[in-house]
């Protein structure tokens, strides 16, 4: 059997807009409280896209680090896919956007949709190429302003969101490095639980759509906070026994950050210490996309990751959506 390449993250890079909105700050503007919002979510701020940036920008900014730190220029890339549930525009995707942007002539574009977990289905796929010989690189994103999606007079979801973007760079690496698995799944069933409905080509725009919210992001917060802690479990095992490793084998833990309680329950379900898990989820809240790569770059920026660590990423998300990817550093 030809052996297969082993490809991996080359380079890094992220980007959040300066602006930043406090738990005191949507006291001010809903019925909630910062004790509140810390003890339920451990979110104290976020985030938040200036008027005049789209994901495309926030794209931008994360995609130009990335190509710095795998040394490499836009014109070498291949490929770009953007993990996004908030484009710039319907079509063109926010990748053929940021293609231009970057001057990348020679890169295939496209936008993905799978939520909070379109990163790493992202990487999955872009994994598939290079390893296929299609492509020798991808430039991967996920990148969200979820704040023009969030209505702001709903407490039970404006505290959990926040805009961000996170890049990588996929490449060929030496062999026993890079990706050992993925496990990517759907229950299409449960989208019902977490979706934004207008704008599409079931409910097209119109008075109605805006005057009803049909615009905003709507959320079942406690049946997706059970979707989440059932999946983290499951998608976990599933990546380690498909990389072949054990939970006491893993370097860094690298969860979606939605909530600290799910995270610390998918930590404690890995028996693992807290140094071994990253959390954000304070600073930047829910990111959509943007948030996996967002911890797994700030955590390698901070030293956090040593080559030849294994890291493993898990996260969930609306469609009903999730992906696990097991990588050695
Ligand atoms: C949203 C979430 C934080 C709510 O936490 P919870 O402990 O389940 O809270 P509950 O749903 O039990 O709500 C408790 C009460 O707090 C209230 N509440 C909701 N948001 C509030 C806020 N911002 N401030 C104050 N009170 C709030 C609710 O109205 C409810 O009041 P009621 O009992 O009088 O109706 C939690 O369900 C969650 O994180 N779910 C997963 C969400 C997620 O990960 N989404 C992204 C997927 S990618």
């Amino acid at each position: 059997m030809m052996k297969s390449r082993s490809v991996g993250i080359i380079g890094t890079g992220k980007y959040v807009p300066e602006k930043i909105l406090t738990n005191a700050d949507l006291e001010k503007m809903v019925d909630t409280n910062d004790e509140w919002i810390v003890s339920r979510t451990g979110i104290r701020e976020r985030h938040i896209a200036s008027s005049d940036q789209a994901t495309s920008d926030l794209a931008y900014e994360a995609a130009i680090r990335a190509l710095e730190s795998a040394g490499l220029t836009a014109e070498d890339l291949e490929l770009i896919i953007i993990a996004t549930i908030t484009p710039d525009t319907m079509f063109p995707s926010t990748a053929c956007i940021l293609q231009d942007k970057l001057g990348a002539k020679k890169a295939a574009a496209f936008d993905l949709s799978a939520a909070c977990s379109g990163f790493v289905y992202g990487m999955a796929t872009a994994n598939g190429f290079i390893q296929t010989g299609m492509y020798k690189n991808a430039l991967v994103i996920g990148a969200d302003t979820l704040s023009r999606i969030t209505d702001y007079t709903d407490r039970n979801t404006c505290v959990l969101f926040g805009d961000g973007a996170g890049a990588v760079i996929l490449g060929e690496v030496p062999e026993g490095r890079g990706f050992l698995s993925f496990d990517l799944g759907a229950e299409g069933a449960g989208g019902e639980l977490l979706k934004l409905e207008g704008g599409g080509s079931r409910l097209p725009a119109s008075n109605e759509t805006v005057q009803g919210g049909k615009h905003y992001i709507y959320m079942n917060g406690r049946e997706v906070f059970k979707f989440a802690v059932r999946v983290m479990g499951t998608a976990t095992e599933e990546v380690l026994r498909k990389a072949g490793k054990t939970k006491e084998e893993i370097d860094l833990f690298v969860p979606h950050q939605a909530n600290i309680r799910i995270i610390q329950s998918a930590r404690q379900r890995l028996s693992l210490p807290e140094e071994k898990c990253v959390v954000n989820v304070d600073k930047y809240a829910n990111t959509s996309a943007a948030s996996i790569p967002l911890a797994l770059v700030e955590a390698a920026e901070d030293g956090r990751i040593k080559e030849g660590d294994t890291v493993l990423l898990v996260g969930f998300g609306g469609g009903l959506t999730w992906g696990a990817s097991v990588i050695v550093w």
